[in-house]
């Protein structure tokens, strides 16, 4: 099969594309055939060298979640057979024309959906519901302030929040990212670049401050999202790409009762996230169905492009999915 390979670490032109054998399934595995994958950061930081996948996942095919149609299904696999139309959260090798998945880390592909459109979901949506929903408790009616609102990351929690019943704030790199983020569904966008987010989360809520945080900052904006929580606000971290070591005030810790969180999904076992799979379809998935949470893919390249997708994940220019497309 081809597949996008990472060459050796560095930028984005050590993504080459070649032949490699096709993945061999295991019983409780099914192979897709993929039509679509999803590109996310975390597959720079693979790239860079910085983010190894873990043991018995491809090490250097990158890729967190794809979409296609099952080719074969594992002696122990029930709920798919061939011809299903799945989009799967993997653990790595999503870059490639086949790939294998846990069977309960696949889900149907609504039937409104293009592969593309599938393909942009899994990572993003399983890490929102465990780390907004699951560790923050994000409950109908709490607010919401989530960092990098234009992200892939940052669509899906935006709308997930909203169409559950929450408020959501948001903030972005520019007066038009904001704009689009408050067109898919937040109550209120902050550029960050002109304004101090601390101030606008204190003014938006007449100084309560925020039930939870999604953030993948980090660094100096650990003040701030201090400052930003409600009384037993819950701060929850999935990076921290502006510094790991952090200015923290314990006493505001302590004395607004706060919890501070993050997890990283990867590493995870599948039962850990077959159980959000289930959630997600249960409560995720009719509402991509009809059309109240929608896919954001803002560009697809060829996957012999996979360098040219990458540079603009760098740049920073997007707002919303960019995904890899295989023509069959
Ligand atoms: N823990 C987990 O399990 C997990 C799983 C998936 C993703 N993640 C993390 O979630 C984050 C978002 O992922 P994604 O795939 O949605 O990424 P993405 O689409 O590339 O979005 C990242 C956005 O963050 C903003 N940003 C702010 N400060 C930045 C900085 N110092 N460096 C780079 N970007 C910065 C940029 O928008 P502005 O113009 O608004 O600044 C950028 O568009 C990443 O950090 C990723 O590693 C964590």
């Amino acid at each position: 099969m081809k597949a996008i390979v990472i060459t050796q670490p560095g930028g984005p032109e050590v993504l080459q594309l070649t032949d490699r054998p096709k993945p061999v399934i295991a019983n409780d595995e099914v192979l897709i055939k993929v039509m679509a994958a999803g590109i996310n950061r975390p597959d720079v930081f693979q790239r860079k060298g910085n983010y190894p996948p873990p043991a018995g996942a491809p090490a250097d095919i990158p890729g967190l979640d794809v979409a296609g149609t099952v080719i074969e299904v594992g002696k122990a696999v029930t709920r798919w057979k061939p011809g299903d139309r799945v989009c799967a959260l993997v653990a790595s090798g999503g870059y490639a024309e086949y790939c294998k998945a846990p069977d309960g880390q696949c889900l149907p592909v609504p039937a409104s959906l293009s592969f593309p459109e599938a393909a942009s979901l899994p990572e993003t949506f399983f890490t929102v519901w465990s780390n907004v929903f699951d560790r923050g408790s994000l409950q109908p009616g709490e607010s919401l302030l989530v960092h990098g609102g234009s992200s892939g990351i940052g669509v899906a929690a935006i709308q997930m929040a909203k169409a559950l019943g929450s408020t959501v704030y948001t903030t972005a790199g520019s007066d038009d990212k904001c704009s689009f983020c408050e067109q898919l569904g937040a109550n209120k966008a902050i550029n960050y670049k002109t304004a101090d987010f601390k101030e606008g989360i204190k003014a938006l809520t007449n100084g309560a401050g925020v039930n939870v945080i999604l953030d993948m900052i980090g660094g100096d904006y650990m003040p701030g999202n201090i400052d930003s929580l409600a009384v037993e606000g819950r701060l929850v971290m999935i990076n921290a790409m502006n510094g790991r070591e952090v200015q923290l005030d314990l006493g505001k810790v302590m004395a607004k009762r706060l919890i501070i969180t993050g997890s990283m999904l990867r590493s995870r076992n599948t039962a850990f996230k077959a159980a959000i799979a289930q959630n997600l379809e249960q409560k995720i998935w009719p509402l991509l169905s009809s059309g109240k949470i929608r896919p954001i893919v803002y560009k697809t390249f060829d996957a012999g492009e996979a360098a040219e997708a990458h540079k603009l994940m760098e740049s920073s220019t997007h707002t919303g999915k960019i995904v890899l497309t295989f023509v069959q």
